[in-house]
């Protein structure tokens, strides 16, 4: 039997690239998507992964979305949290809403989407929970005080629902991918991109989503049941922990 998985913000960037590989890697995927009708449905005619249009950051529309995806496909093995905003500015000039709506989605978010999974998980004695945090959760990130924290709480969840789970057959990990050739990459400021963020790069070039799709696949797998509670840096060596 196929085992299922949902992938958070899985029609775009990374997580259009984790939908696929989890999909050829055999799982039935689910893809959740907030807001890009367009692309959303584009990513459903080329690759015919199921996707469900829900806001992470609201609790209700996670368990009504959750229980759709069930009733449809089985229950959950394979939680790929992975959906994230950014909203840069440097501190002095972030505002309050900058802060809420980036701690809401990228922190808040995975308690949304684990907490009504987490039981069935339990009871059926199997899970995995693969957290995407950041390079800039690990270290820190000039202009993202709010996506900083916010991938720091990540891993602050990841290692204490590791432990809650581990006696259950379930394991959550964290990816923290650096910076990855995605929209959201490249809406960085060209001249910040090109004369400090890819200097600081020792590989010297951005990644490619497919590289941390193949991570995803890897902590899915039987062959990754006795990681947990791990953070899988993968930066092109721009950050060592
Ligand atoms: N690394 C190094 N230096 C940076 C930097 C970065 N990531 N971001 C900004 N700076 C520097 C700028 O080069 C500039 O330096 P100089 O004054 O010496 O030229 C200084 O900080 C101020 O920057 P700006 O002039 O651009 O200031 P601003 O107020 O107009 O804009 C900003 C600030 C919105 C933060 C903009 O600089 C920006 O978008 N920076 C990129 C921030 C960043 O790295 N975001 C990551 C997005 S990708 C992501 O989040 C995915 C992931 O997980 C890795």
């Amino acid at each position: 039997m196929s085992r299922v998985a949902i992938v958070t913000g899985g029609t775009r960037g990374i997580g259009a690239a984790i939908s696929i590989a989890l999909k050829d890697a055999g799982y039935k995927v689910a893809a959740s998507y907030a807001g890009n009708d367009e692309k959303a449905n584009a990513f459903k005619a080329e690759t015919s992964i199921g996707v469900h249009k829900w806001d992470v950051a609201d609790y209700q529309a996670c368990v009504d979305g959750i229980a759709a995806i069930e009733a449809e496909l089985g229950p959950v093995d394979v939680l790929v949290n992975n959906a994230g905003i950014t909203r840069d500015a440097m501190f002095h000039k972030m505002t309050p809403e900058n802060w809420k709506e980036v701690i809401d989605t990228n922190l808040t978010g995975l308690f949304n989407m684990t907490h009504p999974i987490w039981p069935g998980m339990r009871e059926r004695g199997f899970g995995r929970v693969i957290n995407i945090s950041s390079i800039n959760g690990q270290k820190g990130q000039m202009g993202q005080a709010n996506y900083s924290a916010s991938k720091a709480g990540d891993l602050g969840l990841t290692k204490t629902l590791a432990q809650e789970g581990a006696a259950k057959g379930i394991t959550v990990n964290a990816i923290c991918p650096g910076y990855i050739g995605t929209e959201m990459v490249r809406a960085v400021p060209e001249k910040v991109l090109n004369e400090r963020i890819i200097p600081q790069i020792p590989v010297g070039r951005l990644g490619e989503p497919e590289e941390i799709a193949r991570c995803v696949v890897f902590l899915a797998s039987d062959d990754a049941g006795f990681i947990t509670g791990s953070t899988l840096s993968a930066n092109g060596g721009q950050f060592f922990v």
